[in-house]
């Protein structure tokens, strides 16, 4: 398995890995193509994650993805180490997820409270 930046050839074959899921959100207002990071195996894209970065400060991880075949082999896990070592690269401060698999991102350290901070968010949509 290889993780690469996806290029723009990938994203077709991104937004059906995206499609494969019922969350409308994960279809919805994507992250542009060069933010995705893919994961390949075989030649074939079965995992992304995109970083986008907001400011200096700032960085969400989002649309993270694995095809049903291909899930329970850590292939998230390095897409999520992959995604966070470029935010590092970047000096970013802060990486945010915004993800009902708490437990999974939590095994990566993103927790709900660090040092008296909260992500506090107000859902508009
Ligand atoms: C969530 C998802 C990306 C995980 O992909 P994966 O490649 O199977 O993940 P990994 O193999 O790296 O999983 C590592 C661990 O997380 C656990 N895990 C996987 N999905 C999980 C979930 N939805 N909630 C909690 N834990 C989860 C696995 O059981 C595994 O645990 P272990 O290390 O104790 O065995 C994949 O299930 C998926 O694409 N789901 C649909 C889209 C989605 O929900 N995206 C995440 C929200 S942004």
């Amino acid at each position: 398995m290889k993780i690469r930046k996806a290029a723009i050839k990938d994203w077709p074959a991104i937004k059906k890995l995206l499609c494969e899921f019922p969350d409308k959100l994960m279809q919805k207002h994507l992250p542009k193509p060069s933010a995705f990071f893919v994961a390949i195996v075989d030649g074939k894209i079965v995992g992304c994650c995109a970083l986008d970065v907001y400011s200096k400060r700032l960085a969400e991880l989002r649309s993270l993805a694995v095809t049903k075949k291909s899930q329970g082999q850590g292939i998230a896990s390095k897409l999520v180490a992959v995604c966070v070592a470029a935010a590092r690269k970047k000096k970013i401060y802060e990486v945010l997820a915004i993800s009902g698999s708490e437990k999974f991102f939590a095994k990566h350290s993103f927790h709900t409270f660090h040092q008296e901070k909260y992500a506090l968010l107000n859902i508009l949509g």
